[in-house]
């Protein structure tokens, strides 16, 4: 660091878990990009204090993690189409004085489905989950024109008030449907679980019976650590082909960092690379 370095970081609360500060330190370093990234713990009653603060010392870029994805737009110049429809920004760019907010959870979500040559256009998609991180995945798959988003949650009205929320999201042509249980499961060809279920500690959880699924459905998980949580390892053994969390947690960074720093993809693959290998030997 010297008297070039330029500011990033990841506001939320809490952050003292975030893997954010290792993958974009790690990226700065790959491409020699002078800039560091620090996680900034932030109260409620801060928020906007914050926000001036980074954008009057010359800040170029913000990750927006749990509260404040949807406070944040408020306070942003702009924000764009995508992320404005979806009403969740997870990523600030400070560009010649003014704040602009992108989302690049949904869309890193489907850049991997892409990298696993999984076709969604036409496609029946099952989303277990209706959260947070379920409505910018939800947003995503109808915006890449998959035909049925399936949504599965535990407490089903919560699923019945997002399908409602994204019903004509952006002007999709593909629907989503409530699954109020496992019945039609197997009509999905894409399983995604959106929920903490199966997350450290409690490992020996799942949020689906693996022989409920179609057979051969793509299964992709967002829960990070453990590497392979017990979804994935049964889906694995049971031949299906699986996605997993960190593989979505790297893409999202990598977008951030595309749209901050402009970085060409040929410059990120080889640093995708090692930012998975060293994930999963860490996590
Ligand atoms: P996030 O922003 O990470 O999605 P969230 O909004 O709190 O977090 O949502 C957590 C999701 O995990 C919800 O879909 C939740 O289901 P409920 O709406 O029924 O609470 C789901 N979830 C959490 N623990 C669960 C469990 N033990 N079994 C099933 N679903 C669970």
């Amino acid at each position: 660091m010297d008297a070039e370095t330029r500011l990033y970081g990841v506001i939320g609360k809490p952050v003292s878990g975030s893997k954010s500060p290792w993958i974009h330190n790690t990226l700065f370093e790959a491409t020699g990009t002078n800039g560091a990234y620090l996680a900034f713990e932030i109260q409620e009653d801060q928020l906007t204090a914050a926000l001036n603060g980074f954008r009057a010392q010359g800040a170029v870029g913000l990750s927006v993690t749990i509260p404040y994805k949807e406070a944040v737009i408020d306070w942003l110049d702009a924000v764009d189409p995508y992320a404005a429809a979806l009403g969740a920004v997870n990523a600030v760019h400070f560009e010649n004085g003014r704040s602009i907010g992108y989302n690049t959870d949904g869309p890193g979500l489907i850049k991997v489905l892409k990298q696993h040559d999984t076709q969604l256009a036409d496609r029946r998609v099952l989303v277990l989950g209706a959260g947070g991180a379920s409505r910018g995945i939800c947003g995503a798959l109808l915006d890449a024109g998959v035909q049925v988003v399936g949504l599965w949650n535990r407490t089903h009205e919560r699923a019945v008030e997002l399908a409602e929320t994204l019903k004509d999201f952006a002007g999709s042509t593909g629907r989503i449907q409530p699954e109020p249980d496992s019945a039609s499961f197997h009509k999905y060809d894409v399983v995604i679980n959106t929920t903490s279920v199966g997350m450290q500690p409690n490992v020996g959880d799942t949020p689906v019976e693996i022989s409920v699924l179609k057979p051969g459905a793509l299964v992709c998980d967002i829960v990070y650590k453990p590497h392979e949580t017990r979804l994935i390892r049964e889906a694995r053994s049971s031949g299906h082909p699986v996605v997993y969390g960190v593989e979505m947690l790297i893409e999202q960074a990598l977008l951030a960092q595309q749209i901050w720093n402009g970085y060409t993809e040929e410059t990120l693959a080889p640093i995708r690379k090692k930012l998975l290998e060293q994930a999963i030997a860490m996590f």
